[in-house]
């Protein structure tokens, strides 16, 4: 193909791929199938590979992202970003609308209380003298985007409100946001405001992800929800900020446009400027709606309380605009805010129902968590049965008891919050007691001086544990096997088949076939499900057990669970001592020479060795042949000296390896880890959620800001 062919070729294929692109996202009708669309892609990627320079910076092949941003660049705002004033009641509303009138020099009318409003609620509506526009207010981040001749030519954030982030090469993935507009009468430049959010399935749908992997590497219920993200804005937020735009377009993003600011205006009014933005090509939502008067607005109000939960995003409250431009420029601004808008806030929903008991989970670690168990009551959507007390000062705090009549909210968070009492429906007259003794096994717990939560210490003998220990030593970091899950687990533990990890090496056929348990013993819901092992399962979990057998030395030392050993220290371990024997020979004082290994760890291997079943265990174990030593040839993968010389920092949390697996790959490369960030730092490498102190400081200094599969590249790639 000659230049010219496909220069042509390469225009045609963005052509049609943004106006599918448009059907799609924007009018709700594709026009072709996924597959179909996904084809077109694909023969316009490969066009550009062979032809880079004629690839556009708007081409459809921008929105699989991959483009890296290591700083944004700061940007000043032609015009500010302002916030609005808020509003929590009809009274305020009236407030409003008063000023406005006032304003504009017009007439105060019969709605102008909220108490006369409502006498006046069915009569006719009536435009007023200032006519409004409501819309729904966005849970999300606010975005500036500039159109330059009718391509997308910079996303900004909202940042400081004067000056945001350049997050244009991110924003290029959102498919909802037009790179190429449609055709119409667009201005030649102007800007184009809006919010971007993330669906709640979308945020579901990750988050249950993420709690996956991090259930696989361990961590307890408590601890994953303190990892998980709190709500979609949060995840927005977070996803906006990747400096891998191709980690961008991996957590979909969406957004709807709600302002335009063109500099000599064409339009007359609010509705009309929304319904050009949309012919245009943007995403507009469907639910503004012109109201003539406050009645209207109140309508408009309760009428989305109560179905914002059936929306398939979040919205935290309405926006009132006024819609005549000549009004809006009269009224003007204050400092912070405009005149002529203001927003309605929902209030969190909450409800009332009885604490009907107060019951404890136990953890992996011993960990005790209390829970509130709720007659059952409808709340934001959902019907919450549950919600989590953290810890006994948290019961101590709200003076909580069995039997009262508690008030719970569902504030923007997954898990619901008791945030109150009702004290005048109180019958029960003693203060709650906490536990001293392990509900599942009785042993008298455990509080660490400084510790908030309590701990139960039977380690060996407490059931919820040891099925947590056999699940982690089955996890995919550690032997992988995957045919068994959790339930299995349990199912076997109580059956008294296995009571620690070496026993699943002595399950046979005869032993599987048939089996029956009880699932979900944990959710006392009266509807506890059966299940029977049958032929195929049976060969599963026992091919799944037998290839375990080959998995390497260092996983299995961190499948035990030794207290502090996690995959880095397994590693090192393994490697420094070559065999289970050995090292569980080895004192605390030869344990300490290993590098990364102090004190604590070793006296927490030294004494994992001297416990009486420990031998058991591991006579157990080599009996089944699982590698209880190093293989000669393991020590040698995946060594290399590309990183010779280079310093690296590593923070936050990261989609595809633990950070001790970052930290080994780091050092089998000949590159350093290093604590903190300073001047002579070649690298940081940042996952989500790390501490913007640490960013700013990194890129106070010009360090080089890398993502995951940046780094990946630099590992593998040539
Ligand atoms: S208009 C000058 N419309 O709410 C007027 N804002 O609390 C600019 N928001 O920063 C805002 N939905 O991020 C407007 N339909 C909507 C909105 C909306 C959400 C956000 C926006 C703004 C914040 C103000």
């Amino acid at each position: 193909m000659t230049e010219t062919e496909a220069k042509e070729k390469i225009q045609k294929l963005s052509k049609e791929l943004s106006q599918h692109n448009y059907n799609y996202y924007i009018l709700s009708r594709p026009s072709i199938s996924d597959y179909e669309f996904d084809m077109l892609l694909k023969e316009l990627e490969a066009l550009e590979k062979q032809f880079p320079h004629l690839v556009d910076a708007n081409s459809p092949t921008q929105r699989v992202g991959g483009g890296i941003t290591k700083k944004f660049n700061t940007v000043q705002h032609r015009y500010p970003m302002l916030s609005l004033g808020n509003t929590y009641s009809r009274e305020e509303l009236g407030e409003f609308d008063a000023r406005v009138r006032k304003g504009l020099g017009i007439a105060a009318n019969v709605s102008e209380a909220a108490g006369q409003a409502q006498l006046s609620f069915d009569a006719p509506t009536e435009s007023e003298g200032v006519e409004y526009v409501c819309e729904l207010k966005f849970d999300g981040l606010s975005i500036s985007l500039t159109y330059e001749n009718g391509e997308l030519a910079r996303a900004v954030t909202r940042g400081d409100g004067t000056q945001g982030d350049d997050v244009t090469t991110n924003v290029k993935t959102i498919r909802s946001i037009p790179l190429k507009l449609q055709k119409g009468n667009w201005p030649s430049i102007f800007e184009i405001r809006g919010e971007i959010f993330m669906h709640r399935k979308t945020f579901d749908k990750l988050n249950n992800e993420l709690a996956a992997e991090l259930r696989e590497k361990g961590l307890d219920e408590e601890e994953i929800l303190e990892k998980l993200y709190k709500n979609p804005r949060n995840f927005a937020s977070g996803t906006l900020k990747q400096q891998n735009s191709a980690d961008v377009a991996k957590r979909p993003l969406d957004a709807f446009l709600y302002f335009l600011y063109i500099d000599d205006n064409p339009f007359e009014n609010h509705i009309q400027s929304l319904k050009a933005a949309n012919d245009w090509g943007f995403q507009v939502s469907a639910h503004a709606q012109v109201c003539k008067n406050l009645n209207d607005i109140y309508k408009f109000i309760d009428y989305w309380d109560k179905e914002r939960h059936n929306l398939s995003y979040e919205i935290d409250g309405i926006v009132i605009k006024v819609n005549d431009y000549h009004q809006q420029e009269e009224l003007g601004f204050t400092a912070k805010v405009p005149r002529w808008a203001i927003s309605y806030k929902f209030k969190a929903e909450s409800a009332s129902t009885v604490l009907e008991k107060i019951t404890y989970q136990v953890g992996r670690t011993g960990s005790i968590t209390p829970v509130a168990n709720l007659k059952p009551v409808k709340l934001a959507g959902t019907t919450v049965k549950r919600a989590s007390l953290h810890n006994a000062n948290e019961i101590e705090r709200l003076d909580l008891r069995e039997g009262d009549t508690v008030y719970v909210e569902k504030g923007g968070e997954i898990i619901p919050k008791i945030t109150g009492i009702d004290l005048s429906k109180r019958t029960n007259n003693h203060a709650h007691i906490y536990i001293t003794h392990c509900p599942k096994c009785g042993a008298e717990l455990v509080r660490k001086d400084g510790e908030a939560n309590h701990y139960c210490p039977n380690e060996n003998g407490c059931p919820p544990q040891i099925v947590g220990k056999i699940i982690h030593f089955i996890g995919r970091k550690a032997m992988d096997i995957d045919s068994l899950g959790g339930e299995t687990v349990e199912g076997l533990y109580k059956k008294r088949l296995i009571e620690n990890a070496a026993d699943l090496y002595s399950l046979t056929y005869d032993k599987l076939i048939g089996l029956e348990f009880e699932l979900n013993s944990e959710v006392d819901d009266g509807k506890n499900k059966k299940r029977s092992l049958q032929e195929k399962s049976v060969q599963n979990i026992l091919e799944g057990i037998e290839k375990s057998k080959q998995i390497p030395f260092e996983r299995l030392l961190f499948g035990l669970g030794i207290r502090m050993v996690g995959e880095t220290v397994a590693k090192k371990l393994a490697k420094a001592f070559g065999d289970i024997y050995k090292l569980s020979e080895a004192t605390v004082e030869k344990m300490i020479l290993v590098d990364e290994i102090g004190d604590k760890i070793a006296e927490s291997v030294y004494h994992y060795f001297r416990e009486g079943r420990t031998k058991i265990i591991i006579e157990k174990l080599s009996q089944a042949g699982v590698q209880l030593c190093i293989k000669e040839d393991e020590n040698q993968t995946a060594q290399s000296n590309k990183l010779e010389g280079k310093s690296f920092v590593i923070s936050g949390v990261f989609a595809k390896y633990s950070r001790d697996e970052l930290k080994s790959m780091i050092e089998n490369n000949g590159g350093r880890n290093v604590g903190s960030i300073s001047k002579s730092l070649n690298y940081l490498l940042a996952g989500d959620k790390m501490g913007p102190e640490k960013l700013k400081k990194a890129t106070d200094l010009n360090i080089a800001v890398i993502s995951e599969s940046d780094f990946e590249h630099m590992l593998f790639q040539n």
